[in-house]
This record gives structure tokens, sequence and C-alpha cells, in this order.
């Protein structure tokens, strides 16, 4: 027996008993006649005393623990005359009357510590080191909680989870695909799925009419922090459902999470179609615990012979309440953050609305003061308030003007990591265009069913339809996406013609979806949610990586496994594939 209670769990209730424990050394303390060794483990730390005058053997020994040894300790659990109000078990403490090393270790190359001295890359090349933090245990456990309590929600409801493959063919969900090839087809690739789109579609063909997976999905895209190359959804799908029928199941799911992992009830979930998002965040997944939605400024901007406005398609603002004091330093800050490549904006103009008849800006030469004021007034902005402003291109206004407005939000305290504002965004157009190939491309999966009021625009004006899809917003996170799908093969096949497939291609593609579809595919639709984010979300990070034992890096590498790495010929040969040789 290696231990009869965790690190975690002794209290004064336990004083006089004999007890065993083991975990790994996270300190010791030498002071001449005492030793003291906190001793770790993930329920929590314990200390444990060596007394020089009891037991000097033992004494000696527990001095020579380096940091990290294995290590289990019997002893007496005893109240601390020093007590430490910090640790849940500070209260005891417990005088070891038998050490064991269990194992030695290297002086570990940095502190297991909540905040460790180790860089980025080096945590992450001993991710196992980087893993016993107590702060990273945390978010895995709460990652645990989160899939546990997703599939006794989701399993109360009448959901299966049922497993689908991972070596399949490429399902198109507009990001690259991750290979892997064929040892007994030559030449040929399975992809690794992006996600189970297509396979949740046969389920519901057969029958399934409630499925739930918590899947790994691979996708071949650049990385950002809430972007990992491999991830986790919550992917569900049902049959016979309406759009309405999703929301309120997934509301009920979120809500259950939320309370089940923060213990925060959620009121209501809004709903906002994406032409408005757009028009007032400038984003397709808005936070809105805040407000400072945009201002159309144009019709007070333009005509006073400022020729960046007057020439701009669009003149858009935010107000910052309380924010006209704003010092010169404050605005250049600003104005340089704009101009940021990330955010692209060529320049910033404010209007400080500073009272009653006040207001200072940085275009003041153009405009009179009374037409400054009343383009505050007509901002909503009041006294002490600052309105900041950008223009040009409607897309590219929208897209910076959404990141400043996040920023601001973010400076003022606005988007307070506690609070909870989820939003469904709806009424997704069904098509972009894209500029690169010439063609339409799926907003959200070819599989997506258009708005059936909008199905005659598919021949007049494709672009203008709307998809039956939905994305489940939380404080400017997409933490999921959905839509309702075409069940019907003569849809499906005019969307993949809309989409630039000849009737060849989409038959070697998606034959075998479209051919289910001619037996008896009752009505469905989905959603799947990041499960990766939704932790990220609910623990209060804005990375993911934190909640993915084994996360890759920026480039895509893991640095711990030294992976990807090149095969040998033997290998690649056997695998039919030949290398191009550098020239
Ligand atoms: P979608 O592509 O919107 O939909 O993905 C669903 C959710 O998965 C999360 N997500 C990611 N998380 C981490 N890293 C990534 N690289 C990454 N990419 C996506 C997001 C996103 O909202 N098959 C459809 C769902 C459906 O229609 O039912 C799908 O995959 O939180």
């Amino acid at each position: 027996m290696y231990r009869s209670h965790t690190c975690g769990e002794l209290r004064l209730d336990h004083c006089g008993q004999e007890v065993l424990l083991a975990g790994w050394v996270q300190r010791s303390r030498d002071l001449g006649g005492m030793t003291f060794v906190d001793l770790r483990d993930r329920y929590g730390i314990t200390q444990l005393v060596f007394n020089m005058e009891e037991n000097s053997s033992l004494c000696e020994m527990a001095r020579s623990l380096g940091r990290e040894y294995v290590i289990s300790a019997r002893g007496l659990v005893r109240e601390r005359s020093n007590k430490n109000p910090k640790l849940p078990t500070g209260d005891i403490e417990l005088q070891v009357l038998e050490l064991k090393i269990l194992n030695e270790s290297e002086t570990p190359p940095f502190t297991i510590e909540d905040d460790s001295d180790g860089g980025e890359e080096l945590r992450m090349q001993y991710r196992y080191l980087d893993l016993r933090r107590g702060v990273l245990q945390k978010k895995i456990l709460l990652r645990h909680r989160l899939a546990a309590a997703s599939r006794n929600y989701l399993d109360s409801k009448g959901f299966l989870e049922i497993e689908t493959p991972y070596l399949i063919k490429s399902t198109p969900e507009g990001a690259r695909d991750f290979v892997v090839p064929s040892r007994m087809n030559p030449g040929e690739f399975y992809a690794l799925p992006q996600s189970p789109q297509t396979f949740k579609q046969l389920l519901m063909v057969s029958g399934y009419d409630r499925y739930f997976q918590i899947v790994r999905c691979f996708r071949d895209e650049d990385l950002r922090a809430d972007r990992q190359p491999e991830f986790t959804q919550i992917d569900c799908e049902m049959a016979f459902v309406e759009q309405e029928d999703i929301l309120n199941s997934f509301e009920g799911l979120t809500r259950h999470l939320i309370k089940e992992v923060r213990g925060v009830e959620l009121s209501d979930f809004p709903r906002m179609d994406y032409q408005t998002a757009m028009q007032k965040y400038g984003s397709d997944k808005p936070d809105i615990r805040f407000g400072m939605e945009f201002v159309d400024c144009a019709p007070h901007a333009k005509g006073h012979g400022f020729k960046i406005f007057d020439e701009a398609e669009a003149v858009l603002g935010i107000v910052a309440k309380g924010c006209a004091e704003y010092s010169r330093k404050q605005l250049d800050a600003l104005t340089d953050w704009v101009k940021r490549p990330q955010i692209g904006a060529k320049g910033l103009v404010y209007v400080k609305y500073l009272g009653e008849s006040s207001v200072k800006s940085s275009v003041d030469k153009f405009y009179s003061p009374e037409a400054l004021e009343a383009w505050c007034k007509a901002a909503g902005a009041d006294h002490g308030d600052l309105l900041l402003v950008l223009s040009g291109s409607l897309a590219s206004t929208r897209k910076q003007l959404g990141e400043l407005r996040l920023h601001m939000g973010r400076d003022l305290g606005l988007r307070d990591p506690n609070t909870f504002a989820p939003l469904w965004v709806v009424d997704f157009p069904l098509l972009e265009w894209d500029d690169e190939s010439g063609r339409f491309h799926a907003m959200h999966h070819p599989f997506t069913s258009p708005k059936m009021e909008d199905i005659a625009l598919l021949d007049s004006s494709p672009g203008d339809a709307r998809a039956n899809a939905y994305d489940l917003v939380i404080n400017g996170v997409e933490i999921g996406g959905g839509s309702i799908r075409i069940f019907d093969r003569s849809l499906q096949s005019r969307m993949f013609e809309i989409l630039g497939f000849s009737a060849e291609e989409a038959q070697a593609q998606f034959g075998f979806l479209m051919n289910a579809f001619e037996y008896g595919a009752p009505p469905h639709g989905g959603i799947a949610f990041g499960f990766d984010r939704l932790c990220a979300l609910l623990g209060g990070s804005e990375s993911i990586r934190d909640y993915i034992a084994f996360p890759k890096n920026n480039s895509g590498r893991d640095v711990m496994i030294d992976a990807p790495s090149p095969l040998d010929g033997a290998q690649l040969e056997e695998l039919s594939i030949a290398l191009r040789k550098k020239s």
C-alpha cells in the first residue's frame, strides 16, 4: 500500500490518526532541528515534519530529498502550531515516522509552481512536468468535468454516443485536410476528418435520430490562441427537427454545463441575425457583454471637405463612455494600435465631447464646433464621452472598428470573464463569394439547407440566399455552429453545382451521401460545439492550449515528441511516397 489518503484531504479531525501519504516533493526547508517537506499530489499539498531530536536518521533522509522526488511517508496527523490559511490542509501537518523514496528525480528545468519560472517553449518541451502544476491540473480537471457533464446531459435527453471513423475521405469544411497514406492502396490517401459531418448525416438516414460524439477533429489551418490543428467537438445531430428544436436543445446543454461547472444560471439567449450583428458590431461573433454599438457617422462626417471621409464607402464610429479626458498619449497609442498590420486601419479620428458647446477633435479644422457637437449628439454621446471614428470600405471598416471596440471594451473593464453573455447568431448567408477562385463557397458547409423562402434566389441571385444556419456565440467566442441540412438529393446536387462542382466531381466526392438520400433520408440538422473553446471560456482563459493535455505550438509542432518528423526511406517506399529531391 502506498497511500491511505491524498495530499489534499487531511483536516483537524484527522489529528491523532496514523496515515500514509505519497506524492512529489514540492520543496523542503531545513531549519536545523526541524525539516519541513511540502508533499504534493493532484489533490493538494501537505506539510511533512521531521524532527532531528526525535529521529535523526529520518531527518537526514528528509534533508537529502530533491525537488520532485517521489516519496511515501507514514506518520501521525497533528495540529500545526503555525497554521497556513492559504492551504486547505494548512491546519495540520504529518509528523513522519517512516519515509520511503520511491523514485529520485533530476532537478526539473523549471519550478513546478503556479507561477513557474519556465518559458512557454521549455514548458511545452517538458509538458509532463508542466502538467504537474496546480493551475494546469485545475484546467484539465475542468475539461474532464465538462466532458462528463455533457455526456450525462445528452444521455439523459436520449442522445446516443456513436463513434465515426478517423480514416476517411476528405470532407470540405473550409480548411485543408491532414492526409494519411494507405500502404495497401499505393498512391492513395485517407483524410483525417475535419468533422464527422457526413457520417452523422448518414446516421440520421440509418434512424439513430439523436447522435452525439465528443470527437477529435483535424484541420490544417493557420493556428491562433483559439485554434489547434487537432481539437475536440461536442458533435450532435438530430432527425425530425427544425432550427428551433436544435437551438432549444443546445441552449439546454449550455445552461446545464455553465450551471454545473461555474454555478451560474444563464437567463435568456437572445438571437440576432447575421446582418444586424455585422451592422452593429462588425462581427458575426459579437461580444454583447457591453454595448458600444456602431454608429453610422457618414451623415455628419461627409460634406465638410475632409477628403478621407468624403471618399470613404463607410464612416463608422463607437462611443467610449467617459473617455473624453483621454490624453494625447492615450489617443496616440490608440491610433498606433489601429494602424498595426493586424488591424490595418489608416488612421483614427476622435471627437471629445467635453461638455456643453465644448468639443475637441483631431479633425477640428474641417468641422465647426457646432457640427462636431451635432455629430456627438447624433452618435448618442454624452458630455465626457469620446467618439472614435474609422473609415474606408464597408467590410474593412467594420472589421477594424469591431477590433477597436473589443480593445476598448477590454481596456475599460467591460469584458468581465465571470459574466457569460450567450447569443445565437442566425440567418447566415448561404454562400460567400471568393475572389481568388472566382466562385461561391458555402459559408457553413455544402450540406446546409437554404431557407425555404430563399430557394428561388439560388437561380436569380445566389449570394443573397440565407442559410438555415446558426452559431452560438458566448462573450465574443464562436462556441458552436450548425445548420439544418439538405435532405433532398436534387437540392443537394443543385448546391454542388452552385459551388462549382461538375456532376461527376460531386458524384465522385459525395456520391455516398447523395445515394443515401435516395433511401428515405429524414429531415435533420445539428450543431457542433468547440469543446476546447468551451473549456477555455468556462475556465476564464483566451487560449485553448492549457485545456489540452498535449497541444501543438503555433507552428503545429509537438516539441515534446518532436513531431512532425521525417520518415526513413524504407518507410516512404513502403507507402509508395517518392520524395522530391531538393535542387
Ligand atoms: P464548425 O466548422 O463551425 O462546424 O466547427 C464547430 C466548432 O468547432 C470549433 N472549432 C475549433 N476549435 C479549435 N480549433 C479549431 N481549429 C477549430 N475549428 C473549429 C469552433 C466551431 O464553432 N460539422 C460542422 C458542425 C455542424 O454543422 O453540425 C462544423 O464542424 O468552436
